[in-house]
């Protein structure tokens, strides 16, 4: 049940923007140099996963144990090849209606944050042009402790001078859903409901909540 929204804080990954297909892109090519292969079933245990944990996942699955020299060298590689695709992102691939409701409930006067575990967001966000859209960013660079850990989120409310209680959450990872009723939040699940079923409510994108005010 959702409670009364008085600020709404945003997953990036999969939420405004689909990156996860170049985390998964990026991810896949990893494992495939380390010589195995690597799904897209797999990937969702790494949505909305801290990089360094991201690894330890990826590896378990190839069933390979490296120092700590190797691991820290393949997560460089990963986002060096990651950073690459955001560099040619534009606004373009925003997901649809994301900017659009930002802007509703911004008008509304609901505050908004990101609250993501990426140490690119700041980056994304520049190259899609919606900086602006957040009254508040927490990334990954800011929290220690990666969700399921409430963290990112609790930064993000306490930056917006807001209680949990009237925070709304929107996420669309299982981790992420998590971290929200860890936080004392409420949280909308973005994507299917068989891997998001924890959520307050669940909707196939923000595009749905703009056709729902619509109405
Ligand atoms: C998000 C994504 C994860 C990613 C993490 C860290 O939570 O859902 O897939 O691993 O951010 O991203 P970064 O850009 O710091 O590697
Ligand atoms: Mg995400």
């Amino acid at each position: 049940m959702i409670r009364e929204m008085r600020a709404a804080i945003f997953d990036l990954d999969g939420v405004i923007v689909n990156t996860a297909k170049y985390h998964y892109l990026v991810w896949k090519r990893l494992a495939n140099e380390l010589g195995f292969d690597f799904t897209q079933t797999d990937n969702e245990r790494l949505k909305g996963v801290s990089r360094t944990r991201s690894l330890e996942i990826l590896l378990e699955i190839g069933g390979l144990t490296l120092d700590d020299a190797v691991k820290s060298q393949l997560a460089k590689k990963k986002n060096d090849w990651y950073v690459d695709y955001i560099y040619h992102m534009d606004e373009s691939e925003i997901l649809p209606g994301a900017a659009e409701y930002l802007r509703a409930i911004r008008a509304k006067g609901v505050k908004t944050a990101l609250g993501s575990a990426s140490k690119n967001a700041p980056l994304i966000l520049e190259r899609l042009g919606i900086s602006s859209l957040f009254d508040v960013i927490v990334d990954g660079n800011k929290v220690s402790q990666a969700k399921p850990d409430p963290e990112v989120f609790l930064c993000a409310a306490e930056g917006l001078n807001m209680l949990p209680a009237h925070c709304v959450v929107f996420e669309d990872a299982e981790a992420g859903i998590e971290a929200a009723h860890r936080a004392g939040m409420s949280a909308v699940g973005i994507g299917k409901a068989n891997v998001l079923q924890d959520a307050d409510i669940i909707i196939s994108g923000l595009s749905e909540l703009m056709i729902l005010s619509a109405a």
